[in-house]
C-alpha cells in the first residue's frame, strides 16, 4: 500500500492544555473565501506561534462539517461526512450548529490561547463561534470525574489505523466527533468510589481495569468496546479534556474522538445513548449531559492546501451545478 498523505496534528499525543473552537460560517460568499485563505496560512500562523516557544509543541487541526464543505470548497463532501446524528434514548445527545472545527494543542496554555486569537482575528465576521472549550490537563490524566482518561487508547502504529481514512481521495483525513459534556458533580460525589466504579469499569484510585464478570453491562467501558464482523476491537482515538469554572459551578469533559471511519464512534454513541441492548444505557450519563455535538472531516496536509487553493465555480445555464450542492457549486478547480 502507498504512504498515507501527511495527516494534520491528530496523532499528536495528549497535551497537557487544548482549547477546542467550532464556529458557524455566514451564507456569504466572501466568509467562504476567508475560511479558505485562513487554511493557506494556518500552518505558518501555527509556526509563527509555535516557534516563540518550540519546546510547547503548538499543533492545530482544522475540520469541516457537512453543510459547509460544498459551500467552502465545490466539492463534495467526503462519503461519511454528514450532520451530526442526534440521539433521543434514555438520555440526549443534541447536534448543534457548527461548520469549522479547530483543535489547538501545546504544553501551555498560552499557546493556544494566542493561536486561537490570531486565528479568530484572520477570520473576523466569517466564523461566529458557538462553542469554546480551554482545557486542561487534570493531575494525572483524570477527568473531572475523577478517573484516569484514555488509557485504553491506542499507542504506537494503531493510532493512525484508527484515526487516519486509509485509502482514496480522503486518504490521511480524520473524522472528528465533538461533544461538550456537563457533569452534575453534586450528584456524582454523592456515590461511593465502589459504584463509580462500577459506572466507568476500572478502579478509581489505581486505574486499573475491573473483570467483566464483576461489572454491570451498562459499564461505560464495555458499551464503548466494540467489534468489527471478524470479533476484532475497532478503536477511535480520543482526545478528551476536562474544563470548567468552579465559581460558576461548570464542571465537565469535552469528549472529542478522531476515527478513520466515523460509524466506530458512532456505534459506541447509540451503545451509550440508546442502550445495548436497547435501554441498557450507559449510567455516566446520569451524571453528564451532552451539550453540543459536531462531526467534522479533517482532511490530511497535502488536501487542505489543496482545498485552500480551490473555490467553488458559479454556475450558469451551460454549466449546471454539481449533483448533490443546491448552491449552484460546480466541481473543485485546479
Ligand atoms: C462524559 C464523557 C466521558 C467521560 C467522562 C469518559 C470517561 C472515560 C474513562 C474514565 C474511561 C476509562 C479509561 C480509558 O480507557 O480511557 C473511558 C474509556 C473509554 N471511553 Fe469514555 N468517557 C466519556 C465519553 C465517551 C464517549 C462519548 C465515547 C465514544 C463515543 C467514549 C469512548 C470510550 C472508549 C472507547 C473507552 C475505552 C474502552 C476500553 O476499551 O476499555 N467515551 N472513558
Amino acid at each position: 500500500m502507498s504512504p498515507l498523505p501527511e495527516p494534520q496534528a491528530v496523532t499528536a499525543p495528549l497535551s497537557t492544555a487544548a482549547l477546542v473552537l467550532v464556529g458557524v460560517v455566514p451564507e456569504d460568499p466572501a466568509a467562504c473565501t476567508t475560511v479558505r485563505e485562513l487554511c493557506a496560512d494556518l500552518p505558518g500562523l501555527v509556526r509563527s506561534v509555535g516557534f516563540r516557544e518550540p519546546a510547547a509543541e503548538l499543533s492545530c487541526v482544522i475540520g469541516f462539517g457537512a453543510e459547509v464543505w460544498p459551500r467552502l470548497f465545490g466539492a463534495p463532501a467526503p462519503a461519511e461526512l454528514h450532520p451530526f446524528t442526534a440521539l433521543d434514548g434514555v438520555h440526549s445527545a443534541p447536534s448543534t450548529p457548527g461548520d469549522v472545527f479547530l483543535h489547538l494543542r501545546a504544553t501551555r496554555p498560552d499557546l493556544c490561547f494566542e493561536l486561537a486569537t490570531q486565528v479568530l482575528a484572520r477570520l473576523g465576521e466569517a466564523l461566529r463561534p458557538e462553542v469554546e472549550v480551554q482545557g486542561f490537563r487534570y493531575f494525572d490524566n483524570r477527568d473531572l470525574l475523577g478517573f484516569v482518561d484514555g488509557t485504553e487508547n491506542p499507542t504506537g502504529p494503531a493510532v493512525a489505523r484508527a484515526a487516519l481514512v486509509p485509502e482514496g481521495e480522503h486518504a490521511g483525513g480524520s473524522y472528528a466527533i465533538v461533544q461538550k459534556y456537563l457533569h452534575d458533580l453534586p450528584a456524582w460525589n454523592a456515590l461511593d468510589a465502589a459504584a463509580q466504579e462500577r459506572v466507568i469499569g476500572r478502579r478509581k484510585l489505581d486505574n486499573v481495569e475491573i473483570d467483566d464478570a464483576d461489572l454491570p453491562t451498562s459499564a461505560h467501558r464495555l458499551l464503548t468496546t466494540v467489534t468489527g464482523p471478524d470479533g476484532e476491537e475497532l478503536q477511535i482515538v480520543r482526545d478528551n479534556m476536562p474544563f470548567g469554572s468552579p465559581a460558576a459551578g461548570e464542571f465537565g469533559t469535552l469528549f472529542l474522538g478522531y476515527a478513520a471511519d466515523p460509524a466506530v464512534t458512532e456505534t459506541m454513541l447509540r451503545n451509550m445513548f440508546l442502550g445495548d441492548p436497547p435501554g441498557n444505557h450507559d449510567r455516566i450519563l446520569d451524571f453528564s449531559r451532552a451539550v453540543t455535538g459536531g462531526l467534522f472531516f479533517a482532511p490530511s496536509v497535502p488536501a487542505l492546501e489543496a482545498l485552500a487553493d480551490s473555490a467553488p465555480a458559479v454556475s450558469t445555464p451551460d454549466t449546471p451545478a454539481a449533483p448533490g450542492s443546491d448552491l449552484g457549486i460546480g466541481s473543485l478547480r485546479p
